[in-house]
């Protein structure tokens, strides 16, 4: 005879179709057996966030058993601040990094924002302080401060724009200061430099020394290497890079950007220079595409957990509950709503 499936099955079923094509380390894909193993714990994490009227947003980058089975909402820094900004839950559980987390809380100041380990830091957020910046300040009193979403709430405090890097260019080429003070990411400053005098816009971009610790190592040799090796190849890579790697790609854009270039460009084969979890995502969500080796994996990303967020719903700990100084928060907004002002209305 035969018997309903449990809920577990049917969870761990719901996860094996999702999950079936993505790695879960180099040439070996997910199985029912892994799917059935977290499955009590994604149950638990959904049933929690209806008790505690919870919302969890995750970054591409995290792990794709948090992507697809807890998020309500995934994708990149700026589509999560705006769903971060237009939340209405009680509790705010921010599946990336903390300063993606402060940036929640600087939108959704009433909700609890939670943050799974408060060691997910960012080596570019965690380049430049506020003093520093305030002495850069100084040194250029006639620029425009622009700064990286992947930056502190005090930089983002003493800055006149946040961006990210889907609205970078738009932005900095709408501002009528010629010289921009751009932070915390070195790179990207050189890329968007590159990028702005190509399209006949002329800015001067001064920046901090901050790099993106998984992006900065992406080697452009090794690109022409892959070229060679698989015909018809699409590299693509993320601002982050090096203006070396930037300029051998055949798209440079967001997490969000690179993802509908992949879906909507036909090719034999990609190269991601980025983080690994994004191709996941491309696995689960675009299954035919085909990727060579060569992402890379962010330690801070893969911080985050099942087991952690589990944790964070039923009993925060001190350490994973956001707090903000109120004037920082106050000054951090006013960037980021001017963000949302100038950035391209698509
Ligand atoms: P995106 O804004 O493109 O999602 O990038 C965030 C990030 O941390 C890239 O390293
Ligand atoms: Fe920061 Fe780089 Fe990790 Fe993105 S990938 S969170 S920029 S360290």
């Amino acid at each position: 005879m035969l018997t309903a499936p449990t809920p577990v099955d049917a969870e761990a079923e719901r996860l094996f179709r999702l999950l079936l094509n993505v790695d879960c380390e180099p040439g070996r894909t997910w199985n029912f057996e892994a799917c059935r193993r977290i499955a009590p714990l994604t149950l638990e994490i959904n049933r929690l966030k209806q008790e505690k009227d919870a919302v969890i947003l995750a970054h591409s980058y995290v792990e794709p058993e948090i992507i697809y089975g807890v998020a309500d909402f995934k994708g990149d820094s700026y589509f999560l601040s705006l769903k971060a900004r237009e939340a209405r839950a009680k509790t705010i559980v921010f599946a990336g990094v903390v300063f993606m987390a402060e940036t929640a809380k600087i939108l959704s100041p009433a909700a609890t924002v939670l943050v799974p380990d408060r060691g997910s830091g960012c080596s570019l957020a965690d380049s430049l302080t506020g003093d520093q910046l305030r002495e850069l300040k100084a040194a250029y009193p006639d620029a425009a401060v622009v700064c990286y979403i992947n930056s502190t709430a005090e930089v983002k405090a003493e800055s006149d724009v946040c961006v990210t890097s889907g609205n970078v260019h738009h932005i900095i080429a709408h501002l009528p200061q010629r010289r921009i003070l751009f932070v915390p990411d070195r790179l990207m400053g050189q890329n968007v430099r590159d990028e702005l005098k190509r399209r006949g816009v002329d800015k001067e971009i001064i920046t901090s020394d901050g790099t993106c610790i998984v992006h900065d190592v992406f080697d452009a040799t090794a690109v022409a290497d892959a070229r060679a090796r698989f015909p018809g190849l699409k590299v693509v890579a993320h601002p982050e890079c090096t203006p070396e790697v930037a300029a051998a790609a055949d798209y440079v854009g967001s997490t969000g950007g690179m993802m509908n270039y992949v879906r909507t460009t036909a090719a034999p084969y990609f190269l991601m220079l980025t983080e690994c979890g994004l191709v996941g995502r491309l696995q689960v969500e675009d299954p035919e595409k085909r990727f060579i080796g060569g992402c890379r994996l962010c330690p801070y990303m893969k911080m985050n957990s099942l087991e952690k967020i589990r944790a964070a719903l039923v009993a925060p700990h001190p350490e994973q509950i956001i707090t903000l100084d109120e004037d920082i928060r106050h000054r951090a907004l006013r960037s980021i709503e001017r963000m949302f002002e100038l950035a391209p209305k698509d």
